[in-house]
């Protein structure tokens, strides 16, 4: 497990993937479905946040969910059990050297992980190892360039761009999402389909202003407030205005604006 991961694996962050995605399901999975019979890989399932939907919309496939952090995989148990979800099987694995042999699944499914590697190439090659020819693959990551919101403060921009300059930090890519179809044509894989899958929040979605904004958005920008602090990227003063403004982004006078990025393509 990567020390540095940069969300981290606590509690706090547990929470946040969970109402991420529930608030985001119909958006991301309203169209992927695997037939009856099919073997499917989820890649990087952390907490299990994406694994509910996926199984209730594949209810006759059967799922092998893996992931490198051994106690987040021990939530995504307790979290299937609790929801009665019985076609989910769960596997500690490390992407780049999956304990499975070539062509051993229909179907792969990814999602928020590519930007946490240093190599996502080499990730969809090893995915695409394991995935029997005719496959598909969806990834799914968003696109931290992608966010506008109003009201618009020069805090608030700093506080989101601390988002950013974090992850680029630790070797991730915040802007992953607009990257999903030439790393797909890269890896080999054909008939890519890359669209964009916007967020659009004002007053008027009550659920999406709190799912959204509030406890996706503004705790995932919070999950980095000490790494940004600590390496001089804001001062403590800037940091606490610009959450403040953020959340002005959730009042009846404010709107918020994201792309996540979805492909789907076939080995
Ligand atoms: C942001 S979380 C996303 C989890 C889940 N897919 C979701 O959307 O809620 C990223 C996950 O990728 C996992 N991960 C990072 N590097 C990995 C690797 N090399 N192999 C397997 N899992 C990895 C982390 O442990 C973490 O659980």
């Amino acid at each position: 497990m990567r020390e540095d991961y940069v969300h981290g694996y606590s509690e706090r962050e547990a929470v946040r993937l969970v109402d991420q995605a529930k608030t985001l399901a119909p958006l991301l999975h309203h169209d992927t479905s695997y037939p009856k019979g099919c073997l499917v890989l989820e890649a990087g399932c952390g907490v299990g946040a994406q694994t509910i939907t996926l199984a209730r919309n594949s209810s006759q496939a059967e799922i092998i969910s893996v992931d490198i952090s051994e106690p987040s995989l021990k939530q995504a148990k307790s979290l299937i059990k609790r929801e009665k979800i019985s076609n989910v099987s769960f596997q500690v694995a490390d992407i780049m050297e999956l304990p499975f042999e070539d062509e051993t699944f229909d179907h792969v499914f990814i999602c928020f992980v590519l930007e946490h590697l240093p190599d996502p190439v080499k990730a969809l090659l090893s995915l695409k190892r394991v995935l029997k020819q005719g496959g598909s693959i969806t990834v799914i990551e968003g696109d931290h360039g992608s966010c506008y919101f109003y009201p618009e403060t020069e805090e608030a921009v700093k506080a989101w761009e601390c988002l950013i300059k974090v992850q680029m930090e630790l070797d991730c890519n915040p802007l992953m999402g607009r990257e999903l179809y030439p790393l797909l044509k890269e890896a080999g894989f054909s008939d890519i389909k890359a669209d964009p899958r916007v967020v659009y929040v004002d007053y008027n979605k009550p659920e999406m202003v709190d799912g959204f904004i509030k406890k996706t958005i503004i705790a995932m920008v919070e999950g980095v407030k000490d790494q940004a602090i600590n390496s001089g990227l804001i001062t403590t003063g800037e940091w606490d205005k610009g959450i403040q403004d953020l959340h002005l982004s959730a009042e009846p006078s404010g709107t918020f604006f994201y792309n996540f990025f979805k492909g789907v393509a076939t080995k």
